[in-house]
């Protein structure tokens, strides 16, 4: 059943809240999201992850699902879906649907129920337990939130806790429960029959805990990992999934593998284990990010180091690419000098570097246009993440503001969130009321109308460079080798297959940077891909990169 189409494909990420508002109340929603349907389609890409788009209190912005079959109304309704689904299926274009699963909101009919009373039919659907010391007024163990603060929240009805390793508002479902992943998997199907392709799986590795919830290993912001990443019965639960439901239907199945190591990758998408078929990965996120928040230098060595590790993993796994999404910041800011005057040069060299990879590229929406982080005040931050960390700086320690602040200009998910700006007039194109965040500035300069009259255009790049990319057999199936891997400017690698070289080189550096290639042996190498005009149309030995210039060359021996 499976045809695996996902290796070729190239996928868009749509962050529905902030990416267009069809009425006017500030919010994206599904109808704004039809109205760009043929942008995607002219974009080129073929496949769409879809953030969530269900029913939500959104203590994090729909990762909070209180009913896993119905569309929020801030969005529409699930008519408006039906037609968004028909729209992309008609223009060539999967889509991948969010599925929160870990937990849900503590609003969810099941949630509710469970902590009525021990002896409820959906009390096991959760994790509860009793508090630890004489009294139980400790939380039951020493796990820590992700978004801070212990994992366990007291609740007085039954005087027991639940574990919530996010907010309180999300408690962790209990896997161990068959009937909670009986429910999961009637989920999966009833999405999978409306015509869905596949899902993100949200977080997907900490579902299975350790036996008896053991104190974790000290760590002031993520205790308890060993616990809970990869546990104990992860592959036997994602395994039934995949026999009971994503086996049924030709599915793309890619999990938010958060912890999951270069070395655990091939246990849970490996093809013949049958699981997930491809995991959103965080080891080059940690290259420069410490602690899940804190920033940290990028050292190009160490960055390649991590891309090349993860590019030869064994035949039978296959890659999710990806430098930006909703949880991580800007990578023009991230990686360069944001808005500086080499944006667009940067931006496209991230795109060079990225998408001749092996693997499955997602593009983020705003990235396309080289969207950079914002400039925001302390109380302009909405995400729950940047608000806990303020809040509890405050309270615990309130000298080390100026470095939270420091941080959260640099990392807050805010900065993926500012909606969409497709126009540089008033509401940026993406709504005509009062947005629901703070649009960027400068959208006046940055914008999709701009982009698409401008040829040399960050968002014209990008469609030469899909429409290279799909079908294109070098880049799908072909090997992977990295040059210099100590260079700290410049990131050199190949693609080949049979008789064919893609060689690309990047530099990271806003400078210009000597290349040495005489090695690589690709003297004549014809350019085939340049974010500058002029850059030689013939390989040589010798080569000077301008600030963040990228050039792939190919060689036909
Ligand atoms: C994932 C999501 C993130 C969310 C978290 C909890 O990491 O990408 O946005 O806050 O899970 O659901
Ligand atoms: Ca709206």
């Amino acid at each position: 059943m499976k045809t695996r189409w996902y290796k070729d494909a190239v996928f868009y990420q749509i962050y529905p809240r902030s990416f267009c508002d069809s009425n006017g109340d500030g919010i994206g929603d599904i109808q704004g999201i039809i109205s760009k349907l043929d942008y995607l389609k002219e974009l080129g890409i073929n496949a769409v992850w879809l953030s969530p788009v269900y029913a939500s209190p959104n203590d994090d912005n729909g990762y909070d699902i209180s009913d896993y079959k119905a569309i929020n109304p801030e969005f529409g309704t699930l008519e408006d879906w039906k037609q968004m689904v028909a729209g992309m299926h008609e223009r060539g274009i999967r889509l991948v649907m969010d599925l929160v699963v870990n937990h849900t909101s503590d609003e969810h009919f099941w949630f509710r129920e469970s902590r009525k009373s021990k002896d409820n039919p959906y009390r096991d659907y959760y994790i509860w337990r009793k508090g630890r010391g004489k009294d139980g007024k400790k939380p039951p163990n020493n796990w820590t939130s992700r978004f801070t603060g212990s994992a366990w929240k007291y609740d007085a009805a039954t005087d027991e806790w639940y574990l919530h390793l996010f907010s309180e508002k999300q408690p962790d479902l209990n896997w161990d429960n068959p009937k909670v992943r009986k429910e999961v998997i009637d989920i999966c199907n009833y999405w999978l029959s409306m015509g869905v392709d596949g899902f993100r799986c949200d977080v997907i590795t900490y579902i299975s805990k350790a036996e008896g919830l053991p104190m974790g290993k000290f760590n002031p912001v993520m205790c308890g990992d060993e616990h809970f990443v990869l546990g104990p019965h992860i592959h036997e639960y994602l395994n039934e999934i995949n026999r009971e439901s994503w086996s049924k239907y030709d599915t793309m199945i890619v999990g938010e593998a958060i912890g999951c190591k270069v070395g655990d990758a091939a246990s849970i998408i490996a093809e013949e284990k049958n699981e997930l078929d491809s995991a959103i990965t965080f080891e080059l996120m940690e290259v420069d990010m410490k602690l899940n928040f804190f920033p940290v230098k990028l050292r190009l060595p160490k960055f390649k180091k991590v891309i090349s590790a993860w590019q030869n993993l064994p035949p039978s796994c296959w890659n999710t690419l990806y430098l930006e999404n909703h949880d991580q910041p800007r990578s023009v800011s991230r990686y360069g000098n944001g808005a500086g005057i080499y944006r667009k040069e940067l931006a496209k060299m991230l795109a060079v570097t990225l998408h001749f990879l092996r693997g499955t590229p997602y593009v983020y929406q705003g990235q396309e246009i080289g969207m950079t982080n914002i400039a925001l005040k302390e109380e302009e931050y909405i995400d729950i993440m940047a608000t806990r960390i303020f809040t509890i700086i405050r309270k615990v320690f309130p000298p080390l503001m100026p470095l939270a602040r420091w941080a959260m200009s640099k990392r807050a998910r805010d900065h993926a969130r500012t909606p969409m700006q497709w126009s540089g007039r008033p509401g940026a194109g993406f709504t005509t009321g009062k947005p629901w965040m703070k649009i960027n500035p400068n959208h006046v300069d940055i914008n999709v109308e701009n982009e698409k009259k401008n040829p040399s255009s960050v968002l014209n790049f990008y469609k030469k460079l899909i429409s290279l990319r799909l079908g294109n057999q070098i880049l799908r199936d072909g090997s992977y080798k990295e040059y210099f891997p100590k260079n700290r400017s410049l990131f050199v690698y190949e693609r080949a297959l049979g008789k064919q070289r893609y060689i690309v080189i990047c530099n990271f550096k806003e400078k210009n940077v000597n290349l040495n290639a005489i090695d690589m042996g690709a003297r004549g190498a014809e350019l085939v891909l340049s974010n500058y005009k002029d850059a030689p149309k013939a390989f040589t030995d010798g080569q000077t990169l301008r600030p963040y210039e990228a050039r792939v060359y190919l060689q036909i021996k």
